[in-house]
């Protein structure tokens, strides 16, 4: 039974294309009794994608639209439908692959985060440990910022770093930056939703 006085658990949806371990993390995080949200959605772009499948194992509702052979406005336009039928209040984006538009940013303004394996503003985009390496870098890492309409743009959230060592390659380093993701991105979307505006 919940504590005289204490809030709702915020219900958060999660955007993936891939393996989903980011997704993983986050619901593994939701299920400590002290986590202030819970993942009531997990939805993609790819119907095939691992980390649906392994949210259905998990329990978490799940929701898959291919964006093939309609209009962006289309496809976006039931992903925000599913999200907002599951009560969804904020998204997070984890390994979803695929640009959001204006329209849609602006729909969920400052309700959206995404977690990027550079140490924003260094390295928007892709391939970001293949450049961290070819600059010299002494350090990689992860960022979670919010989402706008300027692509990993948004104010930063939180981060995490990593010495690089002289015998890391962009693979060693992914390996050893996600782990430090899957630290960072629950702990600072739960920092996050504790102070978003119901
Ligand atoms: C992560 O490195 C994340 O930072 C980036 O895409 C990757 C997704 O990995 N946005 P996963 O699907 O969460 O395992």
């Amino acid at each position: 039974m919940a504590e005289a006085g204490s809030a709702a658990k915020r219900k958060l949806g999660i955007l993936i294309s891939g393996r989903g371990s980011n997704m993983a993390s986050l619901v593994e995080a939701s299920r400590a009794e002290d986590c202030p949200y819970e993942v009531v959605l997990v939805a993609s772009d790819k119907p095939a994608a691992p980390g649906l499948e392994w949210a259905r194992a998990h329990g978490v509702p799940t929701f898959a639209q291919s964006p093939k052979g309609m209009p962006k406005a289309e496809y976006e336009a039931r992903i925000d439908a599913a999200l907002r039928e599951a009560g969804v209040e904020a998204i997070a984006l984890a390994g979803y692959m695929r640009l959001l538009s204006d329209d849609f940013v602006a729909r969920w303004r400052d309700r959206i985060v995404n977690i990027h394996p550079s140490l924003l503003p260094k390295y928007k985009g892709l391939d970001t440990h293949a450049r961290a390496l070819a600059m010299g870098d002494m350090e990689a890492g992860c960022t979670v910022h919010i989402v706008t309409e300027e692509l990993d743009g948004g104010e930063i959230l939180g981060q995490a770093s990593i010495r690089i060592q002289a015998r890391d390659t962009a693979e060693t380093l992914a390996e050893r930056v996600l782990v430090e993701e899957h630290r960072l991105y629950p702990r600072v979307v739960s920092e996050w939703l504790n102070q978003l505006p119901r």
